[in-house]
Order: structure tokens, then sequence, then C-alpha cells
């Protein structure tokens, strides 16, 4: 991974958090094909890097993400054979939420300013999000003619209330940071100067865990909420079964005898020292 650049993307890897910055400031990091494509090759490059414990999503400049780029991922698109409609769509798809959403490192989405349209699928596919106050989020696509694309619709479906949702789909009204962490869509909203901090500090308290019980956790998680309770009974245990395989430091093990024995946590209020 190090060592590697791209075109439209930067990354920057930093004590374990891996910085992932969609990188056309000049387009307000529209995703075009050439960053679509770029992304999948960033997200499966950091999957197999120990030096990423955790991706944080964002933008450079004054933007998220303007969304699909309507020129160069819609116009040119529509000019070329189908198959080509196919892999460019299929390419915008494995990034933005298959990949993503099942990610295997905890995920962080850090909204800092224009967020539209299909920078939503991302975004809803994140673990978790913070936005600046001053981000300005807006489901565009009906100002300019076509439904929400993508599975924006999917993951606002999954992340906020129905009201809400749809009253933004049809009126493509803009809301701030504020009033996306009040409907949900973020985990909160902090002044733009505070937002790396605050995202950092909380990129550390996930990369204080068990890392494979995190990744059992979010996936159990993510994965039942379509699940009858009966086969989410079952999955959720044999989830939990294979935390505790994977899991060659016996962190349960560990915890147990530092609440039980030792006496020297409460897990209550604090995660167990892990041994050296
Ligand atoms: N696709 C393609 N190009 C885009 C883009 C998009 N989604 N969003 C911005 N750009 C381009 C503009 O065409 C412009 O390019 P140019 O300098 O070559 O003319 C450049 O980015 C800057 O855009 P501009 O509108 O001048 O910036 P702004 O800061 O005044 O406004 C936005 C920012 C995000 C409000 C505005 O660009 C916008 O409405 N973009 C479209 C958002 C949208 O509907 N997205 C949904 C797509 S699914």
């Amino acid at each position: 991974m190090r060592g590697r650049s791209w075109q439209t993307v930067r990354v920057e890897l930093d004590g374990g958090i891996a910085w992932v910055e969609l990188n056309r400031p000049d387009k307000r990091n529209a995703m075009n094909p050439t960053l679509n494509s770029e992304m999948v090759e960033v997200l499966l490059a950091l999957d197999a890097d120990d030096a990423c414990g955790l991706l944080v999503l964002t933008g450079a400049g004054d933007s998220f993400s303007a969304g699909m780029d309507l020129k160069e991922y819609f116009r040119e698109v529509d000019e070329q054979a189908e198959h080509v409609q196919r892999r460019v769509r299929r390419d915008a798809n494995y990034w933005q939420w298959r990949l993503l959403r099942t990610y295997a490192k905890p995920t962080i989405a850090m909204v800092n300013g224009w967020c539209f349209g299909g920078a939503f699928t991302p975004l809803c596919a994140c673990d978790l999000a913070i936005a600046a106050d001053e981000a300005t989020f807006g489901l565009s696509e009906i100002n300019w003619g076509i439904p929400p694309g993508s599975l924006v619709s999917r993951g606002l479906a999954e992340t906020v209330g129905v009201r809400e949702a749809l009253l933004y789909i049809m009126t493509g009204r803009t809301f701030d940071g504020r009033k996306a962490a009040e409907m949900g869509l973020v985990n909160s909203s902090v002044p733009r100067e505070r937002l790396r901090a605050e995202v950092e500090a909380l990129a550390r308290e996930l990369l204080d865990k068990n890392p494979v019980v995190l990744r059992a956790a979010k996936l159990g998680f993510k994965h039942a909420q379509t699940m009858s309770w009966d086969t989410a009974e079952d999955y959720l245990y044999a989830k939990l079964e294979q935390s505790q395989f994977l899991d060659r430091t016996h962190g349960r093990e560990q915890g147990l005898s530092q609440f039980l024995d030792e006496k020297s946590i409460r897990p209550g209020l604090e995660t167990y020292r892990p041994e050296a």
C-alpha cells in the first residue's frame, strides 16, 4: 500500500487510521468512473494492509462529494457501449456499498462539506458518520430529472425514518450537519474546525477494541436487520462462535478473567486490557 498513489483518491495512513480522501476538489469530488475504479483498488489494498485498522472516508477541500459526476458518469457513459455502461455501474456499486457496507475494518464517514445524491450511498454504507455543522446535504436528483440513483434510497431506508427520507427525496431541499445528526443520518455534528479531532477520537476508541469481535459485531448487526428472528438467532450465535474461534488472542477469556478473578476491570465502564 505504501508508496502507491491514485489520480482521484488520496490515502494517508497514520497510526492505524487510513484517511481516504475523494480528491477532485475542483469538481466538488463528484464521483466519475476513474474515481470509482480507483476506490475499488484503494479499498481492496487497505483491506489487505495490516497498517490499516480503520478507514475514514472524507473529501478534499470544501466537499465530501457532490454525488455522481453528471458529465462523466451520466452524459458521457450514456453514449458508450452497453458493456461499458455495465462496468462503470459495477465499479460504482462495488465500492460504494458492496465493499464498504461489509468492510472487514470499521469505517467512519467524515462529512466535511457538500454531500449530494450518489454520495449518500457510501455515507450510509459506512458504519458511523460525523459531519461538520456547516456541511450541506441534499437529495438533489429530483432537481435535475431522476429519482435517487444507485442504492441511495436503500441506504436511507436503513438509516433514517420514512418521513424524513421522503421529504428530502421529494423536495430536494438541503439540510445541514446538525439536522443530519438529528435525523440519525450521522452520529453527531461538530463545528468544522473540530471535525477531524472528533473523528480521530472516535477512531482511536474503536482501535482499542478487539478487531475480530468488532467485525463480528458490526456484520452481525447489519446482516441480521433483514432476517427473521429465527434465522437471526441461529446466525448471531454462529457469528458469536465464529468470533471466538477466529480470535487467537482469546479476548473473551481475558475479559472474563480480568473482571471475575482479578477484579481489575469493570466491563460496563471500560474495555479489557489485551495481554502483550
Ligand atoms: N457532476 C459533475 N460536475 C460537478 C458536479 C457533479 N455532480 N458537482 C460539481 N461539479 C463541477 C461543476 O460543473 C463545476 O465544474 P467547472 O468548474 O468545470 O464548471 C465545478 O464542479 C464547481 O461547481 P460549482 O457549481 O461551480 O461549485 P459551487 O461550490 O458553487 O456549488 C454544488 C457546489 C455542489 C452545490 C454544485 O456544484 C452542485 O449543485 N453540484 C451538483 C450536485 C448534484 O446534484 N449531485 C447529485 C449527483 S447524483
